[in-house]
């Protein structure tokens, strides 16, 4: 599978080639028609891309976790720069969800005359770096990681060997840069783990689908670490293995933060 470890850059930044293209790429820049009801699930990856795909899955269904459980998760909120993610987020039924590494210079141009809306998630980069060592271990379009040492390096210098979409340096600070998409909104926040629930209301007031309680308590059930583990539609346990080799790791793996979790 090593010849697959090929890599391309598309406006300097690059990508591997087994998940992505430049057709694909020049598609969901320019030619990707965003709806004005969209959610854009937005993330530097290992951010919690996936869980924050699960609360908006959850809120979108009231709290009810039976889409959750029916459809896997890369079908409810398709990576729609990916090659196979942008069939499927032109055939979704609004409201979509859409998630994204992209770098705001990338990101859909018809997202920035639209209505729609960005939920960017920010996690500790240090956190980041270490749930993305891991990962690159087990996903095979990237290559091996090595050792930490060195990948450390490559991290600080946002080379973007291991990672689609660039170093953490091409994400994070472009969506809040002025100009950017966090900065233009009044509301933005990064969803703290410790406050599940009051960040979840935070995110459901700033989508505009405010929730009953029990809702709510179905939504931070559904989303919580253990059942999203147990989901097979969540824990990426029916990806291909020409994708994900998870006989070595789970893609779920501790899902904490700070040094006990490295
Ligand atoms: P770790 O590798 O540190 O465990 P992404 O979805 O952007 O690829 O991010 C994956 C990271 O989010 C993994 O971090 C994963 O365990 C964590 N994660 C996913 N769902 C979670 C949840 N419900 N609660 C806490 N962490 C979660």
């Amino acid at each position: 599978l090593s010849m697959f470890k090929e890599y391309f850059q598309y406006k300097g930044i690059s990508f591997p080639e087994l998940i992505y293209s430049a057709q694909g790429l020049r598609e969901a820049e320019n030619g990707f028609r965003v709806r004005d009801d969209d959610i854009f699930n937005v993330t530097y990856q290992k951010s919690g891309t996936v869980w924050m795909l699960e609360i908006l899955s959850l809120i979108r269904s009231n709290g009810d976790p039976s889409w959750c459980r029916t459809v896997p998760n890369w079908e409810r909120g398709p990576w729609y720069e990916t090659i196979l993610g942008l069939r499927m987020a032109q055939g979704n039924r609004s409201p979509r969800i859409i998630s994204s590494h992209l770098p705001i210079q990338l990101f859909a141009k018809s997202f920035f005359r639209s209505k729609a809306k960005v939920v960017y998630t920010v996690r500790n980069p240090k956190d980041v770096l270490v749930s993305l060592y891991h990962f690159a271990q087990i996903f095979r379009p990237y290559k091996e990681p090595g050792r930490m040492d060195q990948f450390l390096e490559r991290f600080l210098e946002g080379d973007g060997e291991c990672r689609g979409g660039g170093g953490w340096h091409c994400s994070a600070p472009t969506w809040r840069a002025p100009g950017g998409g966090l900065a233009t909104d009044p509301r933005p926040y990064s969803p703290p783990p410790q406050d599940l629930r009051g960040s979840i209301q935070r995110i459901c007031r700033f989508l505009g689908r405010e929730l009953e309680d029990q809702a709510l308590d179905a939504v931070v059930a559904n989303a919580s670490f253990q059942a999203m583990k147990q989901n097979k539609m969540s824990n990426f346990s029916l990806s291909p293995s020409f994708l994900l080799d998870q006989s070595k790791k789970s893609f779920l793996r501790k899902g904490g933060a700070g040094p006990g979790n490295w």
